[in-house]
């Protein structure tokens, strides 16, 4: 059955300043003028030429639009000088709003623009790929690459309102969608067993984007970042659980010079070398380490990544980003629901974890 409107959730984010609700609701696409402030000015759709296409019917509103290139070399800051200017020519004031219509590429870019238009003008989050629904939207995090590296220049901006409908997924390319399933199960690991059993049994449902199974991941996935950013807003502790899988996951993404896997398909990787590794270190039981890559591989199949060296990866965490005083930092799991950060990992653990992964 597909829920109504009246019983699908809602999630709170609380930040020191802020609170908006992520709202999960089939149909929320022709409502999203219910959400804009009451004085807002000209309303700024910022999308892609593909999803405008396929959704674009459903804004039934006055607004302007301002297409986005697409794809991760267009994430820079250049392009958003050129949407910057098309906007001030359409008319674009201090009282403007933006709504961000797309893919978690879309969700950034638009999202800065809005941080710094004019100083910053406010934003509303309308993601339509799982991994933005799930993780892109909510947050705050906004920005644009460099040459040297992903997502480095940014800022923090919290949207009004983030507004999902999970009915736009039925679109997206299969692998688009396999790929946030992997932050899925991240999510099912790191706090809800509910939610990783509902991946383990029915992987069927799942795959076959069945309306229940589909809306129950979506918003327990989204109630779980939205607990998580509203207790730490800037990633000062609790927020670094989010990062389960990715520390191998980044590794990966970036040896294979983010040519050959999708960001999910790296963490699907990570997870289960972060499985392995917990595993190893006396953490978690063989059983719960097996159940875990059973289920990951559910998702899959991953791209292959080639003759990959396992030191190559395992130094590169040590590079992280995310890495606390040069030593390896890892989210591992001691059960389903439940992990912790371990520090200070024997660079020979890291290696044959990645070993045991690829
Ligand atoms: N801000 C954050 O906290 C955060 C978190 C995770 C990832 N990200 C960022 O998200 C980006 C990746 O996002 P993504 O995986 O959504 O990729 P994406 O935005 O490139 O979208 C993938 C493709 O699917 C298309 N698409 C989107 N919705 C569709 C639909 N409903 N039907 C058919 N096609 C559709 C897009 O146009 C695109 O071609 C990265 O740049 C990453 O840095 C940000
Ligand atoms: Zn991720």
């Amino acid at each position: 059955m597909v829920q109504t409107k009246k019983d699908m959730p809602s999630h709170v984010v609380t930040t020191g300043t802020q609170r908006y609700e992520c709202h999960i609701e089939r149909g929320i696409l022709s409502r999203v003028a219910e959400y804009l402030p009451a004085k807002a000015g000209k309303v700024f759709v910022i999308t892609t030429e593909d999803v405008w296409k396929l959704h674009g019917k459903h804004m039934q509103f006055p607004h302007e639009l301002v297409f986005f290139p697409g794809g991760e070399p267009n994430k820079r800051l250049h392009v958003l000088e050129a949407m910057a200017a098309q906007m001030l020519a359409k008319g674009a004031d201090r009282s403007s709003v933006i709504v961000a219509f797309g893919g978690g590429i879309v969700g950034d870019v638009g999202g800065f623009l809005a941080a710094i238009f004019m100083r910053g003008i406010p934003v509303i989050q309308v993601p339509t790929t799982l991994l933005a629904q799930v993780d892109a939207s909510i947050g705050g995090k906004t920005g644009v690459n460099l040459v040297g590296g992903k997502n480095l220049i940014g800022a923090f901006h919290q949207p009004l309102a983030v507004l999902i409908d999970p009915s736009v997924l039925e679109t997206l390319p299969v692998r688009e969608y396999r790929s946030g399933l992997f932050e899925v199960v991240k999510y099912g690991i790191i706090s809800s067993p509910a939610l990783f059993r509902l991946l383990a049994d029915h992987s069927d449902r799942v795959l076959a984007l069945e309306p229940e199974a589909v809306d129950f991941i979506v918003s327990d996935s989204v109630r779980i970042k939205a607990e998580v950013v509203s207790a730490d807003e800037k990633e000062g502790g609790l927020r670094r659980i989010l990062n389960y899988g990715h520390t191998l996951g980044h590794a990966l993404e970036a040896e294979t010079r983010y040519e050959r896997l999708l960001h999910g398909e790296a963490v699907g990787y990570g997870m289960n070398a972060a499985a392995y590794l917990a595993e190893r270190l006396g953490l978690l039981a063989k059983a719960d380490a097996d159940e875990m890559r059973r289920v990951t591989n559910l998702y899959g199949p991953w791209p292959a990544v080639g003759d990959l060296s396992p030191e190559v990866l395992a130094g590169h965490t040590l590079k992280d980003k995310k890495t606390i005083q040069g030593t390896t930092h890892f989210v591992l799991a001691e059960g389903v629901g439940t992990v912790r950060v371990v520090s200070g990992i024997a660079a020979a653990d890291v290696v044959a974890a990645a070993a045991a992964a690829l």
